[in-house]
Formats: C-alpha cells, sequence, structure tokens
C-alpha cells in the first residue's frame, strides 16, 4: 500500500453538534459532515422529534423550531449511545424528556448515572416508567456543582449544554478535555454562550437561554480516531501513506507511541506521512481520557502489536468488553493472552491467516480489516454496517491507496 488518504469529520464530534441544533433559535449549519450510518441515525432521530433535517455536499442543516416535545424514539435511540446528548437539551427546552436507555457498541457495561444525578443536581426529577426514563423540571433547569466521579465524553457535553438553557452559573468538575469538547464550547462561545475552561477539567457555563447561529457554520473537526487508525494502518502494512485533512495534535500519543515502537513518522500541520515496512517493537499500552492513548484505537493498536518483536501488553481502563474480538485475531494466528477482560498480552510476530470475520462493532470492525490487510489469503468480512457507522466508504479509500478490498 502507499499514496495518500484523507481523513472525513468526526463521528464523535458531529453527533453531538447535530444535537447542539436544539439551543438554536435559528437553524444551524454544520459542515464537513461524514456520510456514516450514526449521522443518518442521529438526523432520524431529530426528524422524529420535528426538526427539520436538510443533507447537502458534506454539510447539513437542522432547524429546531418545529420541535414541541422531548419524547425520544425508543426504536432509534436504542441503537445510538450518542442519542443521550439530546435528552439534557430537550430536558432544559421543555421541561421534562423521556427516552429508553440508550444503545450502541457492545463493548461494556455503559451507564447513565452521571447523567442521571447531573439532571438531578440541576433540580430534576427522575423516574422509570417501564423502560423508558422520564425526567422532569417544570420550572426549567437550575446551575449547579457537579462533580464526575468518572470522566465521561457525553456526559461533559450534556450538561455543558443543558448549563446554557438553565438559570445561573454551572460548574463542571473532572470534566472530560477531549478536542471535540473544546471544539463545541468555543463554536457555542461564538454564538453567544458564555463556557469558560473546555479543554481542563473545569467548566463553567454560565445560563443564558438560547442561542442564534445567524448562518454561522459549525465545521466539524477531522476524525482523530480515523486518522490515528490510517497511521497505524500505514506503519502496519505501507511503504510510505500520508494522512491529509487530520490535525496531527489531536493524537499525538499515538504518534509518540508509534515512533518508541520504531516508526518512521513525519508531521506536518495537517497531513502526517508514516514509512511502514519497519519491525516494530513492542509496546506497553493503558487506554486513558484525553490526552492519553484513546480506547477508540486500541483494537487497530492491537492488530499492529501482534507484528511486533517481543511481548506487548493492552491495559483497557474505559470500557469492560473490549477486548472481546481479539479472540478471533487468535484464530488468525495472533499469540495473544487474556488475563481478565482487561487486559492481555501479544507476543510476535506471528503471521495471520485469513479468516471469515464478523464485524463486532465500528472499532474492531476496522482491526478486522487491518488484520485482513496482512492476513494470508482472502479474508470475508460480514456485519460491516458496523464500520459504515463510523467510516464513510472505507473500501472505496483503501482502495485508493493500494488495498485489495470489495464490497459484496
Ligand atoms: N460511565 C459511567 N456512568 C455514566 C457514563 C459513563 O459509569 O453515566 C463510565 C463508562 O461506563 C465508561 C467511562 O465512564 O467506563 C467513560 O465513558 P464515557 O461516558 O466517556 O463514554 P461515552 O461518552 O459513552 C464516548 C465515545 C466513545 C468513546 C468514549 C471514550 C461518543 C458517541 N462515544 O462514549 O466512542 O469510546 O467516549 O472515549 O462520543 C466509538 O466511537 O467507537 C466509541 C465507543
Amino acid at each position: 500500500m502507499r499514496g495518500s488518504v484523507g481523513v472525513r469529520g468526526a463521528k464523535n464530534a458531529v453527533l453531538k453538534s447535530m444535537a447542539a441544533a436544539l439551543i438554536f433559535e435559528d437553524p444551524l449549519t454544520l459542515s464537513n459532515v461524514p456520510q456514516i450510518e450514526d449521522v443518518a441515525r442521529m438526523g432520524e432521530l431529530l426528524r422524529a422529534l420535528g426538526a427539520r433535517v436538510t443533507e447537502g455536499e458534506g454539510t447539513c442543516t437542522i432547524d429546531t423550531s418545529g420541535v414541541k416535545g422531548g419524547e425520544v424514539d425508543d426504536k432509534l435511540a436504542r441503537t445510538l449511545r450518542a442519542s443521550i446528548v439530546l435528552t439534557g437539551l430537550l430536558l432544559a427546552r421543555f421541561g421534562s424528556v423521556s427516552f429508553p436507555h440508550p444503545g450502541g457498541d457492545v463493548i461494556g457495561e455503559r451507564p447513565i448515572d452521571l447523567f442521571l444525578e447531573g439532571f438531578q443536581k440541576m433540580g430534576a426529577s427522575v423516574s422509570r416508567s417501564g423502560e423508558r426514563y422520564e425526567v422532569t423540571a417544570r420550572g426549567g433547569l437550575a446551575g449547579a456543582e457537579i462533580f464526575f466521579r468518572f470522566v465521561s465524553v457525553t456526559g461533559t457535553e450534556t450538561l455543558m449544554m443543558a448549563a446554557i438553557l438553565a438559570k445561573g452559573t454551572t460548574v463542571l468538575r473532572n470534566a472530560a478535555m477531549e478536542p471535540e469538547i473544546v471544539e463545541l464550547a468555543e463554536f457555542l462561545v461564538s454564538c453567544g454562550a458564555t463556557i469558560v475552561g473546555a479543554g481542563s477539567p473545569t467548566i463553567i457555563i454560565q445560563g443564558g437561554g438560547m442561542l442564534r447561529s445567524m448562518g454561522k457554520e459549525f465545521r466539524t473537526i477531522p476524525d482523530r480516531i480515523e486518522a490515528g487508525t490510517f497511521l497505524l494502518l500505514g506503519a502496519l502494512c505501507a511503504e510510505e501513506l500520508t494522512i491529509t485533512d487530520c490535525e496531527p495534535a489531536h493524537f499525538e500519543m499515538l504518534t509518540e507511541l508509534l515512533r518508541q515502537s520504531g516508526a518512521l513518522i513525519k508531521e506536518e500541520k495537517t497531513s502526517v506521512t508514516v514509512r511502514g515496512g519497519i519491525q516494530p517493537k513492542p509496546l506497553a499500552i493503558r487506554t486513558h481520557e484525553y490526552p492519553g492513548f484513546a480506547t477508540d484505537l486500541q483494537p487497530p493498536m492491537v492488530v499492529y502489536l501482534s507484528q511486533a518483536a517481543g511481548e506487548s501488553s493492552v491495559f483497557e481502563t474505559i470500557w469492560g468488553g473490549r477486548l472481546a474480538y481479539t479472540q478471533h485475531l487468535v484464530e488468525m494466528g495472533a499469540h495473544i493472552t487474556l488475563w481478565n477482560p482487561q487486559q492481555i498480552t501479544i507476543k510476535g510476530p506471528t503471521p495471520l491467516k485469513a479468516r471469515p470475520l464478523e464485524s463486532p462493532d465500528i472499532r474492531a470492525g476496522l482491526a478486522f480489516l487491518m488484520a485482513a490487510a496482512i492476513a494470508e489469503g482472502e479474508s470475508t468480512i460480514d456485519h460491516v454496517y458496523h464500520i459504515d457507522r463510523g467510516y464513510e466508504r472505507i473500501e472505496e479509500r483503501l482502495r485508493g491507496i493500494g488495498l485489495d478490498i470489495q464490497r459484496e
């Protein structure tokens, strides 16, 4: 493989900016919107609420003036974790919201206690009616001091946005610091919100009511997980690969680790080039909240480490079930020992053999695709819907850099 591949807008940024349309009195236009299944699903969820969602070439305009209440669609929300971000905004705007436990990937338990506790601290009452949560705050939400027991990305985003529509000041402590949160806060501030500290563990939000975008476009930042995955793929099996349209500062931890393992990487302002074909040295990886090593890059990193000479270790600290897919890499010939659901060691290098595979979730699906790329023989990957949830037309883009891949 060789050549260059462009990075699309970030899934985990755009899903939240689509939800953010609920804070705006006027239509909100997003650009650099990736064409992925999760974006389509979030669009459907907003439409089901009464919003008008218009898609253009890489853009999406959302007008939420027709949304009259907070009944989140049951079936759609059960398939999309990011649906939880809608709940805080609907609650703040309409004084009540009802929604099911949000779904998403099967990567471990995904509780929502931090969200419910946050809503309660802001004056809401929470009850369960059958399979749905009912949250009400008839007089609106009130600013509060909220300390997160776990660093939560969507928790931080949800409460940060709800606080804009609350009365008074909200302080979020032990907040997540992901670049997607910083970009979201900066855009909201540019439209009149008062938010200080996004990107640090303490975020202070002054409630102020609905915002107006006045036609200003919100450009989606490049997907740092997609960029990082391409970088790992390049280091693993490309002669030379340039990853363009990305923000190298957003995946510095990965670049540092890859350099430690011997990869040759050159960073420019919006691109990064890696020379492959170098025998990787083993690494000890521990997933961590940003700016640590992203859990969403853990599966492609494991495939890379299966080709490192020596023993590597991976400690998945965020998701309890996110190493289950490694059993299929073992079936392909990788030497991986699962010590407990969150810790593995990998002895390499071992040649991999092609196998029929099923994509269990977005990130493991792409890791299987990488494993198939280096395996001897032809692999078939089923359930590619999961890959399409997060990566736009992946087969076309990887074919462009020399991978022999077809969609059937
Ligand atoms: N947690 C709780 N209670 C809560 C919320 C979270 O205990 O109420 C725990 C979780 O169980 C987990 C930890 O806190 O152990 C972190 O979860 P977080 O809330 O940060 O995860 P998330 O916001 O649901 C987002 C991404 C994930 C990514 C994680 C961590 C979106 C839509 N999803 O999930 O992305 O893995 O942050 O970085 O932004 C993916 O894209 O493949 C993906 C799974």
